[in-house]
């Protein structure tokens, strides 16, 4: 239930408001908003780096084979081999930034197995997930020609665990170095004579666990001696990303940190946060789809936290934070994972929610983040696309995928400050919270244009949000909004489109905006201002 006022009224009321972008002000008398904020649009926080809303495909389950690799010869429609239908949504999306080849895989991957006429291939079994059998026919060029297709800037994550120094470096002169070395021209001789320029190289995934069990300092010094080998090549120098903690451990970073001493730091340091629940993703209820979404207020505590520890040893900030994995992670039942590949985990309304709180502390944290890659883009976790395996042609974008497409417009602007009141604050940090913040927003601006993006994560509270404009004057607004009344809605093979976005009233005066939030909900406000 909406706290005093019906969803007619505030439709009626809303429509009228935007009336009075243009009649004088204080005509139309709202009644009183029961969460107010201020947005500081003449302050700065920093730049929303597109790289916010990056992916991370790994050989897992169906994420590659049957998601976004369905093979030249399928009867799926399909570009070169890639999935067409996935192709499509993936550029309509825009994917700033995609890592490869893993995640746990990355660490007992040989790139030169994925390289040449694909039918010479080696076979191998993936020992992390489920030890079925690959054919390595989605290797490096296939990754870099998927990264051209839909616009992403290619990320790999090179193998550590069980690869070596000169693995790496091997892999980046045959990606890199323009021509006349041997592995240069292989590369040219397997169809790609141009080099494929990759900039962004992980350092091993996961050292602490299935990248090898090392210690920080054990992990540290892998990051020395990897580093040590990994070369500039034809004007592209390498940006490498060391190996953080999972979630806030502020132990792994300091030991890591020590380690490296004198020698070369890291140009990024990532760290992973999952969300977990309890549940199978169409299972929950108000109480735990709540318990899971409390969780929120710690990944933002923890890129605060982990941002301060790496400014003690680079008080230039010359290391960017990574989010190199982050979702929600459910219980996903066995049923769902026979039939279409290991964590196939469905988006449910609550996914889109946690992806609109995540997307928010990124804005309200831009000062602090280089990148951050939700896990993962098909299939796998919180994916944004679902397909039905590699015989099936369905392909749908999941609530995940709209949630992105609500924080599209953020890209490239500055986030600016919102304050709010003290009852809606960022939310409870304690690890036993059991309820998400009141709301959730965050804003950005560039030029004549003002986006703010709000969440409302309780299930059973429709709430009226008043934001204040400072330093800027609205002249007219337009909302969007993704909403079902059941937390467990999802789209899927039968009904693709049950939960996207629509229009959604917003009442604009010059000073503030006034919008009704329906319980888990997501919506994104676009001002023009002067
Ligand atoms: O995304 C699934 C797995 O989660 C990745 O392989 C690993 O890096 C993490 O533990």
């Amino acid at each position: 239930m909406t706290a005093g006022f019906t969803r007619r009224q505030f439709a009626r009321a809303g429509a009228a408001a935007s009336l009075a972008a243009i009649l004088p002000r204080g005509v139309f008398a709202l009644p009183t908003a029961n969460h107010k904020a201020i947005i500081r649009a003449d302050d700065t926080i920093g730049l929303v780096r597109p790289e916010f809303h990056s992916h991370f495909s790994e050989h897992l389950g169906s994420c590659v084979y049957g998601g976004l690799w369905v093979g030249p010869k399928s009867p799926i429609q399909n570009v070169e081999g890639f999935r067409k239908a996935a192709v499509d949504y993936l550029k309509e999306l825009g994917v700033p930034v995609l890592r490869w080849p893993g995640g746990c895989y990355a660490d007992d991957y040989h790139w030169r197995e994925g390289i040449g006429p694909a039918p010479r291939r080696p076979k191998r079994v993936n020992v992390w997930w489920g030890n079925y059998v690959e054919d390595n026919s989605f290797g490096t060029h296939e990754f870099i020609r998927l990264c051209r297709l839909i616009g992403a800037e290619p990320y790999f994550a090179a193998n550590v665990g069980s690869g070596s120094p000169s693995e790496m470096r091997d892999w980046i002169e045959y990606c890199n170095f323009p021509s006349g070395s041997a592995l240069a021209d292989e590369r040219a001789a397997n169809g790609s004579p141009e080099p494929f320029r990759v900039k962004y190289w992980g350092v091993g995934n996961e050292l602490w666990g299935c990248g090898g069990n090392f210690r920080p300092d054990g992990a540290g010094g892998e990051f020395r001696r990897f580093a040590n080998f990994a070369r500039a090549f034809g004007g592209t120098t390498p940006f490498l990303i060391g190996c953080g903690p999972s979630g806030n451990d502020a132990k792994w970073t300091r030991g890591f940190m020590d380690s490296l001493a004198s020698s070369r730091l890291p140009d990024g340091y990532s760290i992973h946060y999952y969300v977990n629940g309890d549940h199978a993703p169409l299972e929950y209820a108000p109480e735990t789809a709540m318990a899971q979404l409390a969780v929120f207020p710690q990944v933002e505590q923890a890129i605060v936290e982990q941002r301060a520890l790496l400014d003690g040893y680079d008080p230039a900030r010359k290391i960017g934070l990574f989010l190199d994995e982050w979702g929600v992670w459910d219980r996903i039942p066995q049923k769902d994972q026979e039939r279409n590949g290991a964590l196939w985990q469905q988006s449910t309304v609550r996914s889109a929610v946690a992806a609109g709180l995540g997307l928010n502390i990124f804005n309200r944290q831009a000062d602090k983040l280089y990148m951050c890659n939700i896990a993962q883009i098909a299939n796998v976790l919180q994916s944004v696309l679902m397909t039905d395996g590699l015989e099936g042609k369905n392909c749908v974008r999941t609530t995940t995928y709209y949630a992105f497409m609500l924080f599209k417009a953020h890209r490239g602007k500055t986030a600016v400050p919102v304050d709010v009141g003290a009852r809606m604050l960022a939310g409870d940090f304690s690890p036993n919270a059991v309820l998400p913040p009141e709301v959730s927003i965050s804003a950005s601006r560039s030029g004549s244009e003002l986006v703010v993006s709000l969440v409302n994560p309780r299930a059973s509270e429709d709430i009226e949000v008043e934001c204040k404009l400072r330093g800027a004057k609205a002249k007219q607004g337009r909302a969007q909004i993704l909403h079902d009344s059941d937390l467990n809605a999802c789209n899927t093979f039968d009904h693709p489109d049950r939960v996207t976005i629509r229009p959604h009233e917003v009442a604009v005066e010059p000073d503030r905006i006034r919008i009704m939030l329906p319980a888990m909900s997501v919506a994104t406000v676009t001002l023009d201002i002067a």
